[in-house]
């Protein structure tokens, strides 16, 4: 059982959704059959963290990475967030979740485009969880594009290279004015970060759990967060320094 965890709910946790496929596959199904199944556990976790008291959850739902996958791959997952975002949004509406995106959605296909900004208008106004998806993102892509537009910056003479420092590469990057995550998750066994806020997760705490993003609980949720608040966050410094 997950023990009472209520004085140290992370700010933002960030998770990579890993293992749809692999849980299709013990199931003799298809993989689509997986990402269906992990549309309900991104329900039921996105509610639980609204419940918790969370700000900000960032799901890895597509990465740059993904649109190398098989094209009917491709295509049912696009159709998938499509119908995910529709039929999710009365439930974003009645938790008081606004609905955010990061990642280049200009790649999307038009209407899935569309229907997630329809959602972020319509959430816009929502005060408690931001949900925050990650769609056609990687880290990289994220930090080329910041680099470029900084040297844009810099040459219509808006500032000089000399004032470039750690918070303004952070305000050019997609997550904007996002804190950084305090937690990531990931589930499924693989233990590496794929590409996912590699600037944003410099002293982020991580969890990685064997179990299967469909398996994914509410129960195993609230147990990441009871493993974050035992540990020390040092950023750097001793505990000595942390207990002055
Ligand atoms: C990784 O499993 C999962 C994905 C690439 C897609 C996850 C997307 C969803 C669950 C839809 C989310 C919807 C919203 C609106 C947030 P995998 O296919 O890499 O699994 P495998 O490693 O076992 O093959």
């Amino acid at each position: 059982m997950a023990e009472n965890i209520s004085q140290s709910v992370p700010r933002h946790i960030a998770i990579i959704m890993d293992g749809n496929g692999r849980w299709a596959k013990q199931h003799g199904l298809k993989r689509m059959f997986g990402h269906q199944r992990g549309v309900q556990t991104v329900h039921d976790i996105t509610e639980a963290a609204a419940e918790l008291g969370v700000e900000y959850l960032t799901l890895y739902a597509f990465s740059t990475e993904n649109w190398n996958r098989p094209q009917e791959e491709v295509d049912a997952l696009m159709s998938l967030l499509v119908d995910t975002v529709a039929k999710e949004t009365p439930t974003l509406m009645k938790n008081n979740i606004r609905l955010l995106t990061i990642g280049d959605i200009t790649r999307l296909p038009e209407k899935a485009r569309v229907k997630f900004q329809t959602c972020m208008e319509q959430t816009a106004a929502n005060t408690g969880l931001k949900l925050v998806v990650a769609l056609s993102y990687s880290s990289r892509w994220e930090i080329t594009r910041a680099v470029q537009l900084i040297a844009e910056d810099v040459k219509k003479g808006n500032f000089s290279a000399d004032d470039i420092n750690e918070s303004l590469v952070s305000s050019y990057l997609t997550t904007g004015d996002m804190p950084d995550p305090d937690l990531l998750i990931r589930t499924s066994g693989e233990l590496r970060i794929s590409n996912f806020l590699l600037w944003q997760s410099a002293y982020t705490e991580l969890y990685f759990t064997p179990c299967l993003w469909p398996d994914f609980t509410v129960e195993h949720f609230k147990e990441a967060i009871a493993d974050y608040s035992r540990r020390e966050r040092r950023f750097g410094k001793t505990t000595e320094q942390l207990q002055k």
